[in-house]
């Protein structure tokens, strides 16, 4: 089967989907950095699970690092680009950084898959492009209000990818992706930090009262939408991958507590200008043209997650 390059192979999305390509029988360049963002040893944890797989490559690598992946890689049919600086908050903290690894990071992947001949690009973007849309967000909203600086590089990056399908011909699939949760999900993402502060009776900080709406889908849903994506060529779309099923955050620390089997010790906080009061995907078009469905329901995505996390309780509290 033909080659695939991932970027961002060591994260939280992008180790999941390189698990799955590879049992789908293809074979994977992964290329990663190890990106300071969060902790190097969980993304090593996530990397462990595929690292000495015959049809899996590994290179340790910034994407910038043009000249470098040019002589490593020779072809690839496809692209599939994860990498990212992730994190609404910080970004606003440090923007440059964000407008570096994810505009200029974008660029750079661009370049080679021109290079290497590829002839599909698959873009791992988000929801925060809708910023201050009108909900259930739709592909054809505008996405010109975003309310950070890591929605702005990601609306940044989907423009940029418009050009180079249309100068150049190569194939663009972007995804917008919708609050990815599961095992291994980033550290820095609420259900963890509201799971590891369940689990140890500590206080969870909690912003709007808890009103904010997030439409949480579970990894393997977005992974079946990844590759649905594979299987299609278009010449420049834009999908919503989410479940259509938004939930208030309070919700969520309902469902963790019960399956946790400890009370939540809860501080709300007025909610970050920059976080978006609620997100909630239309899914119809990624419905109709990849024949994506979500299969899995918020009960059952948070059972999964409490099942993984306590069953690696300790190294997740020594990571
Ligand atoms: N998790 C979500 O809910 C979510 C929602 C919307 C969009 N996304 C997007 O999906 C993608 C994957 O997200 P994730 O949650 O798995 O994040 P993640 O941080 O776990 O994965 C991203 C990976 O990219 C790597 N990386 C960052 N900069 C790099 C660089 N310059 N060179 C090489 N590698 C680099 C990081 O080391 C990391 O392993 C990102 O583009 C993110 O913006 C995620």
């Amino acid at each position: 089967m033909s080659d695939i390059i991932v970027t961002g192979c060591a994260g939280f999305i992008g180790s999941h989907l390189c698990e799955s390509l590879l049992k789908e029988g293809y074979q994977v360049i992964g290329i990663d950095n190890f990106d300071s963002y969060y902790d190097r040893r969980f993304k090593e944890r996530n990397l462990a699970i595929l690292r000495d797989r015959k049809q899996f490559e590994f290179l340790e690598a910034d994407i910038r690092d043009f000249d470098y992946l040019r002589r490593k890689i020779r072809n690839t049919e496809v692209v599939i680009h994860l990498a990212a600086r992730p994190g609404v908050r910080s970004s606003m903290k440090d923007p440059k950084s964000y407008a570096d690894a994810n505009i200029l990071g974008t660029i750079s992947v661009l370049e080679l898959a021109l290079k290497l001949n590829a002839n599909q690009f698959i873009f791992g973007s988000s929801s925060s492009v809708y910023g201050l849309d009108e909900v259930p967000f739709r592909e054809d909203s505008p996405a010109d209000r975003p309310l950070s600086v890591y929605g702005g590089t990601k609306r940044a990056s989907e423009i940029i990818l418009h050009a180079y399908s249309y100068n150049y011909g190569l194939p663009v699939t972007i995804l917008r992706f919708f609050t990815v949760y599961g095992p291994r999900v980033r550290p820095d993402m609420a259900i963890y930090k509201f799971a590891k502060g369940i689990f140890l009776g500590e206080e969870i900080t909690v912003y709007g009262e808890g009103k904010l709406k997030r439409d949480y889908t579970y990894i393997s849903d977005i992974v079946d939408g990844i590759i649905k994506a594979l299987r299609r060529k278009f010449s420049y779309e834009i999908f919503n991958l989410g479940s259509g099923r938004p939930i208030e955050i309070i919700r969520l620390i309902r469902l963790l507590e019960r399956y946790i089997g400890r009370e939540a010790r809860i501080r709300f906080e007025e909610k970050p200008r920059e976080d978006m009061p609620e997100t909630y995907a239309d899914i119809s078009k990624a419905k109709k043209l990849l024949g994506y469905e979500p299969k899995v329901s918020i009960e059952e995505g948070v059972r999964k997650f409490v099942k993984w996390f306590l069953n690696n309780i300790e190294e997740n509290l020594r990571l």
